[in-house]
């Protein structure tokens, strides 16, 4: 089975998520590679361990890059802090304002807790670049890279977090604005509502594209081993409760030798588990990738794994 619907006018999102090693940066880059022969198309890596420039042999960092070699192909390697600095860069003026207003902390307090890391913030921040790009809307296609499980659901989840800190901060503004409506009778919205209710909105876009099956599409990778199948049915369910409902599951590293001994070993035993993904994910369109003899590296093994992905 080939990867299908990914060429769908309406689907822009398509995010690659699961186990450490299980092949994510491979597939996102050689989906990337496929999509990019038709649309334009902007790979982001989320991973903090940027593999993507290994993978593709080229340095690609913190700023959308042209992927030498393809035609329509860019990549960014979002660093999370970098993205933070930005916003609050952007923002210093409102965030120091509601602190101000709402707290009693003095302008050193402020500048201290302006500069502690929140947690879960690289995961908002992440999903804050992303969303911004595809509001942007330079490209057709978005293929996201993410890091192992944890980060992947870390990020899906990133929207219930930032609403979190929001009604924190709005709870904070209500005392403030109880006490100027009783001095002066009346309240004007000022910068600081204004800078929420945009973060707001960016939860409410975020949560929108996520659930809407034709705007976004999660693939999980998975391999023919134990624990990669355990991860992948606690990601599934994760995403269940998210309302975010795979369609196709890419299954990686697969044997299918008769050759020597080793190989034979190898084959039989990963029989057990390709039955069990079968079994378990039964809903999902299965796409199954052989283990290659090299690992992938270099635009010439990413087309090698893209014919894979997207031939039947
Ligand atoms: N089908 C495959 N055959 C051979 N090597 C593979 C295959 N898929 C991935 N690899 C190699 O396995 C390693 C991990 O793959 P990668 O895509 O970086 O996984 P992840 O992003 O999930 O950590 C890389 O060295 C990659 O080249
Ligand atoms: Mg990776």
């Amino acid at each position: 089975m080939a990867l299908t619907g990914l060429e769908n006018n309406d689907l822009k999102l398509i995010i690659f998520g699961g186990k450490g090693g299980v092949g994510k940066t491979s597939c996102a880059i050689a989906t990337a590679l496929a999509l990019s022969e038709k649309f334009k198309t902007l790979l982001i890596s989320t991973d903090p361990a940027h593999s993507v420039s290994d993978c593709l042999e080229q340095q690609i960092g913190f700023k959308v890059t042209k992927v030498a070699g393809t035609a329509n192909l860019s990549a960014i390697e979002v660093v999370a802090d970098e993205a933070l600095a930005v916003f609050i860069n952007e923002h210093e003026a409102e965030l120091k304002k509601l602190l101000d207003t709402s707290t009693n902390l003095d302008n050193q307090d402020i500048e201290e807790m302006l500069s502690l890391s929140i947690p879960g913030i690289d995961e908002v921040m992440s999903f804050k670049t992303i969303i911004d790009f595809i509001e942007e809307g330079q490209f057709d296609k978005y293929v996201v890279d993410t890091a192992p499980t944890g980060h992947a659901l870390r990020l899906i989840s990133s929207p219930k977090l930032l609403d979190e800190w929001i009604k924190v901060a709005a709870r904070m503004r209500w005392k403030y604005r109880y006490m100027i409506t009783s001095f002066s009778g009346s309240y004007q919205p000022d910068t600081v509502d204004t800078f929420l209710l945009g973060l707001k909105k960016t939860v409410k876009r975020i949560e929108s594209i996520l659930r809407d099956q034709t705007r976004s599409e999660f693939i999980p990778v998975c391999i023919p081993e134990a624990m990669a199948i355990m991860e992948t049915g606690r990601l599934l369910s994760d995403l269940g409760k998210s309302e975010i409902i795979p369609r196709q599951i890419i299954v990686n590293n697969v044997m299918a030798s008769d050759g020597c001994d080793f190989c034979k070993r190898r084959t039989a035993g990963q029989l057990p588990y390709l039955k069990e993904i079968s079994e378990s994910f039964s809903n999902l369109n299965k796409v199954e990738l052989p283990m290659f003899s090299e690992e992938i590296k270099g635009l010439d093994a990413l087309d090698k794994l893209k014919a894979f992905l997207f031939s039947e």
